[in-house]
């Protein structure tokens, strides 16, 4: 049996979904895989607790959930308030799991390989804007740096780029991205204004309270431009083309059907030249609901179809735990 200790920078609903698989899979993990996940630290705004010789995770769920904040736990756990930066640092751990929307997570994603760990993220503008730094580092140091979580939660996209069809040379990506404007579209399609259909996709606890990330085109742009460094080659955010979809109007939307077509935000991924707009599809593209999809197109194979969740909870954490395992794996070679 081999004993992973793990580093949780993020315990909001994605890091409490993370902890839980964790906690419930215990045993399917030590009997399947030979491993045994020692949670030594967990991070977010509302404090930070450590213990060497691994946190109770049900203790900390139910602190979290009952208080709203970690802070609240001080019985036999040293609760701090340091930087991430300071906690990679000090904490003794195997791999880091960053599932929080801190941009500027680049900083100690390096710290914590420059201190020999593994990071596993689902956080995605540091990859957005320094893959290229982050892929050498960890290439230097021989550690695994992964993000499946990143672009379709779960769905395994970013391994199937990452991980097989190396001896492909990509065409082109075209790819629903974001889940939250599906929704939009979607309700716009029965006639519900813009406004209209993103409260209810904030009442659904669709889209968060600030919308603009998902609207603007900016999630999908991050995806774009990361799945493009994995496909292609590394580019930044800065280099891409994105239009959100807060000038799509209802009468648009309806045109579209009444052609039997739909308006998607659509990711276009070609070596060199990412772009994120809205278009009219139909197909494999015309995606509803939590989907995301990507149509994959390269010399040897041809068109190859992914589909599957692109956000939730467990299906996020997935993405996370899959590679947490992998991480595992590849340390114990
Ligand atoms: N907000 C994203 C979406 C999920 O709506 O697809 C996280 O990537």
């Amino acid at each position: 049996m081999r004993e992973v200790k793990v580093q949780l920078f993020g315990f909001g609903n994605v890091g409490r979904a993370v902890a839980r698989v964790l906690l419930e899979k215990e045993r399917f993990f030590r009997e399947k895989y030979g491993v045994e996940f020692r949670v030594v630290s967990i991070a977010d705004t509302t404090g930070t607790v450590w213990l060497p010789e691994g946190i109770d995770l049900r203790e900390a769920l139910l602190v979290k959930e009952t208080f709203g904040k970690l802070s609240a736990w001080t019985n036999d756990y040293e609760v701090y308030s340091f930087s991430p930066a300071e906690i990679v640092k000090e904490v003794e751990a195997d791999v880091v799991i960053d599932v929080t929307n801190d941009r500027g997570a680049y900083e100690w994603h390096m710290k914590a390989l420059n201190e020999g760990k593994a990071v596993v993220t689902s956080n995605k503008p540091p990859l957005a804007f320094h893959y290229a730094e982050l892929i050498g580092e960890a290439e230097r140091k021989g550690l695994p740096y992964l993000f499946e979580a990143t672009v379709m939660a779960g769905t395994p996209v970013i391994g199937l780029l990452r991980e097989n069809l190396l001896g492909d040379s990509m065409k082109r990506i075209k790819a629903v991205l974001n889940a939250t404007t599906t929704f939009i579209l979607s309700r716009m399609e029965q006639g519900i204004d813009f406004d209209g259909a993103v409260k209810q996709a904030q009442e659904l606890g669709i889209a968060e309270r600030d919308p603009s990330g998902d609207v603007l085109g900016i999630d999908a742009g991050y995806k774009a431009t990361i799945l493009h460094c994995v496909a292609f080659k590394p580019i930044t955010f800065d280099e891409i083309s994105v239009k959100g979809i807060a000038e799509v109007t209802v009468d648009e939307v309806k045109r579209a059907l009444s052609k039997g077509k739909r308006i998607r935000l659509v990711a276009t991924v070609e070596d060199g030249n990412v772009r994120v707009a809205p278009e009219e599809v139909s197909g494999p593209l015309a995606v509803s609901s939590n989907e995301n999809v990507a149509v994959v197109e390269s010399d040897l194979l041809g068109e190859l179809l992914i589909k599957g969740a692109g956000a939730g909870l467990k299906e996020t954490a997935s993405g996370v735990v899959s590679d947490l395992v992998k991480a595992s794996l590849r340390l114990r070679e």
